[in-house]
């Protein structure tokens, strides 16, 4: 068998690591479909799961309807993520249209920026912004748009953030318990955590995932240190007697802590008052939530724009992923998606 030759610099290839069983699970052993492998993003896809690194758009052919688009419109994505949306709406607006993308991530968002300009999506039709949706207002103004014909906004966390065990967004698997969208700014769920006295902690849970357990919960674990999601997740098994109650326990106070640290409440706040000075007149707008405090903003601020003359029209109910898309995608089985349409101007 022919030996290495110690003296050549060729940079070897790393060896591929092995992992136990047929398929991969921890993340990083996924590592065909980190690196977009098309057979096997194809086959992972049909199994009915979202490749890891990836994200699957929800309710694509209805928000396509919904915003209407026209060549040389421009429109908001207010949350790119990976850009699945993006993707399927910028053909729609050529030749002459623009896309403005903003996302608050600074590790996946030059991702996508490269994966959609690889698509053919020069800067003149597609303008990526690192921001928070509460300044779409400054974007604008930055760019001297006096407003956009739609706007979409895909409220929450993408696929890739979830999957990637060190963003500490997951339950599911162990990483630092961090959880921030900009892990460049604010303090990581494990810091605040340890720093909430227990009636806020409290008040979180309740709000922001309407725990039923807030109180227990929030007096055995506020002022801990949990410095990862599984320390936490064996602490709240530990505070949960039924084991059928253990997940949703899990998911209901990793998702009111995650909407705690990126303070996502008030961004949807800030960019629901600032809609009808962003929207041009007949403006289009859809707004995809994933959980009932998110819902309740949006709803109420839609009816009161349809109240007072903001808005033309509103969805008097949500819409809902299809038996099909569920099957598809069984991350969209929370989504629900509400519109309305910018009065004409007077
Ligand atoms: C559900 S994903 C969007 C997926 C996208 N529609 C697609 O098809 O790929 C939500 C994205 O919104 C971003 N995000 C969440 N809150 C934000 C905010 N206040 N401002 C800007 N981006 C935000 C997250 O970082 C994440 O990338």
């Amino acid at each position: 068998m022919p030996q290495p030759d110690a003296s050549d610099p060729t940079p070897r290839p790393p060896r591929r690591k092995r992992y136990v069983g047929r398929n991969p699970r921890s993340f990083q052993d996924k590592y065909k479909e980190l690196r977009l492998d098309p057979a096997t993003l194809a086959k992972v896809t049909a199994s009915g799961k979202t490749p890891a690194g990836t994200h699957l758009p929800i309710l694509l052919p209805e928000i396509r309807q919904i915003l209407a688009l026209q060549p040389g419109d421009t429109v908001a994505d207010a949350t790119l993520g990976y850009g699945g949306h993006a993707a399927a709406l910028l053909p729609a607006i050529q030749p002459t249209g623009l896309l403005l993308g903003l996302d608050v991530d600074p590790l996946e968002l030059p991702r996508t920026e490269a994966r959609l300009r690889a698509l053919g999506f020069p800067p003149a039709t597609l303008a990526v912004h690192r921001s928070n949706f509460a300044g779409l207002p400054k974007v604008l103004a930055s760019l001297g748009l006096p407003g956009v014909n739609a706007l979409l906004a895909d409220l929450g966390v993408s696929s890739m953030q979830l999957d990637n065990p060190a963003r500490g967004f997951s339950f599911k698997s162990d990483g630092p318990l961090d959880m921030r969208l900009n892990p460049q700014r604010g303090q990581p769920a494990s810091a605040l955590l340890a720093s909430l006295p227990p009636h806020k902690l409290a008040a979180l849970l309740h709000e922001n995932a309407d725990e039923p357990r807030a109180f227990p919960l929030a007096d055995a674990l506020a002022g801990n240190s949990f410095p990862t999601t599984r320390s936490l997740t064996a602490a709240l098994h530990a505070l949960t007697p039924d084991p059928a109650e253990r997940e949703l326990t899990c998911r209901r106070v990793f998702q009111a802590l995650r909407i705690a640290v990126n303070e996502e409440f008030s961004a949807l706040d800030s960019l629901l008052r600032h809609l009808p000075q962003s929207l041009l007149p007949g403006g289009r707008l859809a707004i995809l939530t994933f959980h009932s405090g998110e819902d309740r903003r949006v709803k109420k601020a839609l009816a009161l724009g349809l109240a007072n003359g903001t808005y033309e029209s509103i969805a008097d109910q949500v819409i809902r992923p299809s038996p099909a898309e569920l099957h598809a995608n069984p991350r969209s089985s929370s989504a629900k998606l509400r519109w309305a349409i910018r009065a004409p101007s007077p």
